[in-house]
């Protein structure tokens, strides 16, 4: 089994070899280009171990996005699917816990103590922002039967909300006016988070069609409008479907409205908590959760740019926003 200097030097191996870019903007965060996605400095070690040592386990369940696509919401929505024979809505662990320590990022944890992140008998689940074609094999093997969930969001939107969610890293510095024109630039090459965001929606995109019994492709904006049909979908995709029963008793429409983020914010541990790993308030995962807000902070110049790049980056998918 390799060790964790084994680790260490295949990820100093590999940083000797990447680009690197510090990030001009707030975060104050230097990234990483590696075959072809900008990395967190902070992250590339876990992006690394699970590409290379995660095997997967025919259950398991990987909720997989680029970061502020809507990840909170599907962490919460999969763990109640799939939980709710051990939990009801009155005792569930998301009424203590934030969603995302109770689904880990997976390039956060030690790979070691994963199977500490499942309840009894269910499937392990865990989050990753990695693109697909970072993801371990074991994961994308057609013969594996674990399931992938992919979260995507219209790009002006997620954009906005990692503008928001940066601020969280700023120390509480007041930002300086021209910081978003910057980050909006930044955003539009590519430069963000596990960017750019057009070939990691069109990367999983593409997989879902080829293998769409293994890799589920959801629209957060679909998910808004007619969010009952989706767990519904979800349910059925992660092999968890609803009995009639449940169905007639209204579980479905109890499950969509529990993981509301009107619902979700009121939780104390969302008010007041930290996220285990990353240290910042669990309150930072829930905004505004509306589709459209871009309409409220972005000039009508990034606007024409933002929808440029769309059409230009989706035109040969059937992917709209
Ligand atoms: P906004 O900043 O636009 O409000 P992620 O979970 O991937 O980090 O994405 C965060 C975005 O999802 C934020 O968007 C947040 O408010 C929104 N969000 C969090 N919980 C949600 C929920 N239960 N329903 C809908 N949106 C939610």
């Amino acid at each position: 089994a390799k060790g964790e200097d084994d680790d260490l030097d295949e990820v100093e191996e590999i940083m000797k070899r990447v680009q690197k870019k510090e990030h001009p903007t707030i975060e104050g965060n230097s990234y990483c280009f590696y075959n072809g996605f900008w990395i967190s400095n902070n992250l590339f070690k876990g992006v690394i171990s699970f590409q290379k040592h995660y095997v997967a386990n025919d259950d398991d369940i990987v909720l997989a996005s680029c970061p502020k696509s809507g990840t909170t919401w599907l962490k919460a929505l999969t763990f109640t699917i799939i939980n709710r024979s051990h939990f009801t809505l009155s005792n569930t662990p998301l009424l203590v816990s934030n969603p995302h320590d109770l689904v880990p990022e997976i390039s956060l944890i030690d790979l070691h103590t994963i199977d500490d992140y499942h309840h009894k008998n269910s499937p392990r689940l865990f989050s990753t922002h990695n693109a697909y074609s970072l993801l371990p094999l074991s994961l994308k093997n057609n013969n594996s039967k674990c399931k992938i969930v992919y979260i995507c969001r219209n790009p002006l939107d997620l954009f906005v909300s990692l503008w928001y969610f940066s601020q969280k890293f700023s120390g509480g510095e007041k930002i300086k006016p021209h910081s978003l024109d910057l980050y909006f630039d930044n955003f539009c090459q590519g430069i963000h988070a596990f960017g750019p965001f057009w070939n990691h929606v069109l990367e999983f995109w593409k997989a879902s069609q080829e293998m769409s019994h293994k890799i589920l492709f959801l629209k957060y904006e679909d998910l808004k409008k007619d969010n009952v049909f989706f767990v519904k979908k979800l349910a059925d995709f992660l092999e968890f479907p609803f009995s009639l029963e449940e169905e007639q008793q209204g579980m479905i429409e109890e499950i969509s409205k529990f993981c509301s983020i009107e619902r979700m914010k009121s939780f104390e541990i969302n008010k007041v908590g930290k996220h285990d790993s990353l240290s910042i308030p669990n309150s930072s995962f829930f905004r505004k959760g509306k589709v459209g807000d871009w309409r409220n902070i972005l000039t009508p110049q990034m606007v024409d740019n933002g929808k440029k790049l769309i059409q230009e980056k989706f035109r040969d998918s059937n992917i709209s926003f």
